[in-house]
């Protein structure tokens, strides 16, 4: 019996308005263009401004420009997981805000919270609702607003994340495209590296957390540097490996936006060049969840029926993997 697969049909984003650049920066925090061009390699990033607007407020306008490409009627959608970190509460999930922005009435969903890599394994878990048969359309959307944990005067961290939001729709299909395989990992002793320390259960928020800052990201960023290479580098290796795919037959390698010495040397370790790589970390910076899916968005034009994609990820946890993806239609239609 042939087997059903879930393919990508569609790709919605939405970033904000205001630009925050290197030279503004500069006036808020030590540092420099130069020292976050040579370092991390981010030139802008976007900012979600305005009182009460969370990630739901992002990944609404994301998700109504996806049905709206896709010719998808809200009431149509099956499945909606929102992959963040930065929910707009605690609860409930995200994901029901923005379905009820939407008007998507006939669906059940969550949130995934898994880092960075929060989107692939939103990604794995929808594939598998289409794959089972039961479910036709899955809408999967990165949503963050990370400007909410950031700390503005903290330099080790504020040139690093941006916001966005990026959705994407999945459907069944029996041809030989859409998500072929994935290898996705986690290891909770990379934990410590990189968490918010106050805010859940074991710390809740007090005038002391607040004082002390515990509710914006903690990063160790050398230790997270390093497993982000090795890991992405060897799992996307692996992946090659596991389908026969060399160089010439991947058409693009699609990583997770954090830092673009990571992303040269995940590439170098897979013998790829450069061109085969989607960068666009210097527009938007690190947007957790949306970084995958905000290429395809960018790229999505140039992208053909049938190409190779290994979209590879890393995030807090430590979490990190990657899926081998056939993309499912021609960009430069739509
Ligand atoms: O999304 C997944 C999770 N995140 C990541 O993958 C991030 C991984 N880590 C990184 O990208 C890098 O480690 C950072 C960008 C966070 C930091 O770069 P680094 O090259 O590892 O710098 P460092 O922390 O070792 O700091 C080197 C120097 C220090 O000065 P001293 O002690 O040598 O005098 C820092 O104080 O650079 C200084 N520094 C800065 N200088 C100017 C740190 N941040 C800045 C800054 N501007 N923004």
């Amino acid at each position: 019996m042939a087997t059903i697969r879930a393919k990508i049909t569609g790709v919605g984003a939405f970033v904000p308005e205001y630009i925050l650049n290197n030279q503004e920066l500069s006036k808020m925090v030590d540092t420099s263009d130069e020292w976050i061009m040579t370092r991390i390699g981010i030139k802008e990033r976007r900012i979600l401004k305005g009182e009460g607007k969370g990630s739901s407020y992002l990944g609404e306008k994301a998700v109504t420009q996806l049905l709206k490409k896709t010719g998808t009627l809200p009431e149509e959608v099956d499945v909606l997981l929102c992959a963040t970190v930065t929910p707009d509460v605690k609860f409930p999930a995200t994901a029901n805000i923005i379905s009820d922005k939407v008007g998507i009435k006939n669906a059940f969903g969550y949130d995934i919270n898994a880092g960075c890599s929060s989107f692939l394994f939103a990604l794995s878990t929808g594939a598998k609702y289409i794959q089972s048969g039961q479910y036709k359309k899955v809408v999967i959307v990165g949503a963050e607003k990370m400007s909410s944990i950031v700390d503005y005067t903290n330099r080790n961290v504020c040139p690093i994340f941006g916001d966005g939001a990026v959705a994407v729709l999945l459907e069944p299909t029996m041809e030989d495209v859409g998500i072929v395989d994935e290898i996705l990992h986690t290891d909770g002793f990379g934990r410590k590296y990189l968490h918010q320390v106050a805010g859940g259960s074991i710390k809740s928020a007090s005038h002391e957390t607040v004082d002390a800052k515990e509710h914006y990201i903690f990063q160790d960023g050398k230790t997270v540097f390093k497993y982000a290479v090795s890991d992405m580098a060897d799992v996307s290796v692996e992946m090659m490996k596991k389908h026969n795919l060399s160089k010439s037959d991947l058409n693009w390698f699609v990583p997770h936006q954090a830092n673009m010495r990571i992303i040269e040397a995940v590439a170098k370790r897979m013998c790829i060049d450069k061109e085969q790589v989607m960068i666009n970390i210097q527009k938007y910076g690190n947007t957790t969840s949306a970084t995958i899916p905000l290429c395809l968005y960018d790229w999505e034009k140039m992208l053909k029926k049938g190409d190779n994609l290994i979209l590879s990820t890393f995030g807090a946890g430590f979490t990190w993997g990657a899926i081998y993806l056939k993309w499912a239609y021609d960009g430069n239609n739509i």
